[in-house]
């Protein structure tokens, strides 16, 4: 009987929540995790398509595995999340030794699975359910301080690049009584940071008890005061002025704001799909920045999509010159087979000019970045302690309430506390200092 099991966790925020939905899933019927692959009967491969070189690790992974296979007869393999969800049955015959696919609104059938596959019968289940929410199940949190509450699932939204539609479903939201009741549950428990997640958290809506996302974000934070809250992701189309003030207005919502821009040519966002032009986001950035006084604002940013010329990534590069990002994701275009683009876009930007464009983002962003950074050199900002620093105990590393990374010396404090540092020096991704 297959009995230890080891998860692996690809992909976004999302995959993440859904690894420990699906820990305390597996958990409730006697399995036991382990943290090491080479422990394990099963190993799950919890997975994401967003890009090529996504997918692409998850079969150099499977690859891997094969050998593992021989070597440990009745090991088990599992490929869940976005990768099967977009390629279906396909994916046993993409990868050898595949023992059951599962994608992510079929997570409940993940024990009779693994029992069948242990019989050796194949499984694979790849429905979409329009309520599923896994509400009722009690997360199997991998952290004590900081966890994320997914509050909706799915995306509406078909924006021409993007998977997600395809992997996720349809737009659902959970109660918001069932999310007021494991944010009480998280602060009486000592979390100190709590992430609201969804591909669009602005469409989050309990239509029974005529909750949007402004009142679920203001009334999460009056239920876990002192309990740092933070979301995303936010879309630039829909973020309001209403939400924007809640933000402004209660201590404990973070003062950053994650708005993912993707390009600064109207032409590229209308070819996107975006729903909104260059001006547009100037003003929302505008909006934002007047309301809540130090905010910071991060983005994601596509190098290269369909019909991109110089004079578009241009219109990027000035985009991110006036608005100053204090952090980007930054990626160039990858093709999904079965997305709008895919369909309808020619893909023509050669794969080499991607990379440079998107090379040009990058360095451009480092600049900012180590500026805005420069800038918090002499501050004295609180922090909260997560761990420790990968290069010494005796650092301690942490975020501020506007997302900058600080390590700082340990001075005896432990992660979890909330420390005021002053800043001594910076890096365009890291703040460095001292207990103040
Ligand atoms: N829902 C969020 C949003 O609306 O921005 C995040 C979606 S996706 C999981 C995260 C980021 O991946 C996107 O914002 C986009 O920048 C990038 N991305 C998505 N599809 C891509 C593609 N085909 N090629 C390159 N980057 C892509
Ligand atoms: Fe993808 Fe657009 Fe939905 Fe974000 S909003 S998940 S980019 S389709
Ligand atoms: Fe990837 Fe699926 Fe998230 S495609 S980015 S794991 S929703």
């Amino acid at each position: 009987m297959t009995k230890k099991v080891y998860i692996r966790t690809f992909g976004c925020q999302m995959n993440q929540a859904d690894t420990e939905i699906i820990t305390a899933l597996l958990q409730d019927e006697g399995y036991v995790m382990t943290g090491s692959e080479e422990r394990a009967d099963l190993v799950i491969l919890n997975t994401c398509a967003v890009r090529e070189n996504a997918v692409e690790k998850i079969l150099h992974t499977l690859d891997h595995m094969k050998g593992k296979r021989r070597s440990r007869p009745g090991l088990l393999v599992g490929v869940i999340g976005c990768v099967p969800q977009y390629y279906r049955e396909k994916m046993f015959g993409m990868a050898d030794g595949i023992d059951f696919l599962a994608g992510p609104d079929t997570y409940r059938q993940l024990p009779a699975m693994i029992a069948n596959a242990g019989q050796g019968i194949r499984g694979a289940d790849f429905g979409f359910s329009s309520d599923e929410t896994y509400c009722g199940i009690e997360p199997a949190r991998s952290g004590t301080i900081s966890a994320f509450i997914p509050v909706m699932r799915g995306c509406n939204n078909r924006c021409a690049f993007c998977v997600v539609p395809f992997t996720r479903g349809k737009e659902r939201s959970r109660p918001f009584r069932s999310v007021l009741e494991d944010v009480g549950r998280l602060a009486a428990s000592g979390y100190k940071e709590i992430t609201l997640l969804g591909q669009n958290v602005n469409s989050y809506s309990d239509d029974e008890a005529a909750c949007d996302f402004t009142e679920l974000l203001d009334r999460v934070a009056v239920a876990a005061e002192g309990v740092r809250i933070r979301f995303t992701t936010s879309h630039p189309k829909d973020i309001s002025e209403s939400l924007v003030r809640v933000i402004a207005a209660r201590n404990n919502i973070c003062n950053a704001i994650h708005l993912p821009v993707q390009s600064g040519s109207t032409r590229m966002l209308k070819l996107m799909n975006r729903g909104h032009t260059r001006e547009e986001y100037f003003e929302k950035i505008a909006m934002i920045r007047s309301a809540i006084p130090g905010v910071t604002v991060s983005t994601d940013l596509i190098a290269g999509f369909c019909g991109e010329t110089l004079e578009d990534h241009q219109a990027t590069l000035s985009m991110m010159e006036d608005v100053r990002f204090d952090f980007a994701y930054m990626f160039y275009y990858s093709v999904r087979p079965g997305t709008y683009a895919a369909k309808h876009l020619p893909d023509d930007v050669p794969e080499e000019e991607k990379k440079r464009r998107l090379e040009e983002i990058i360095a451009l962003q480092g600049s900012i970045s180590g500026e805005r950074n420069a800038a918090e050199v002499g501050a004295v900002v609180e922090v909260l302690a997560e761990s420790e620093s990968k290069r010494s105990s005796e650092m301690l590393m942490g975020r501020t309430d506007t997302n900058r990374v600080v390590v700082f010396d340990r001075h005896g404090f432990e992660a979890g506390d909330l420390v005021k540092v002053r800043i001594r020096s910076s890096t365009p991704a890291t703040l460095i200092g001292t207990p103040a």
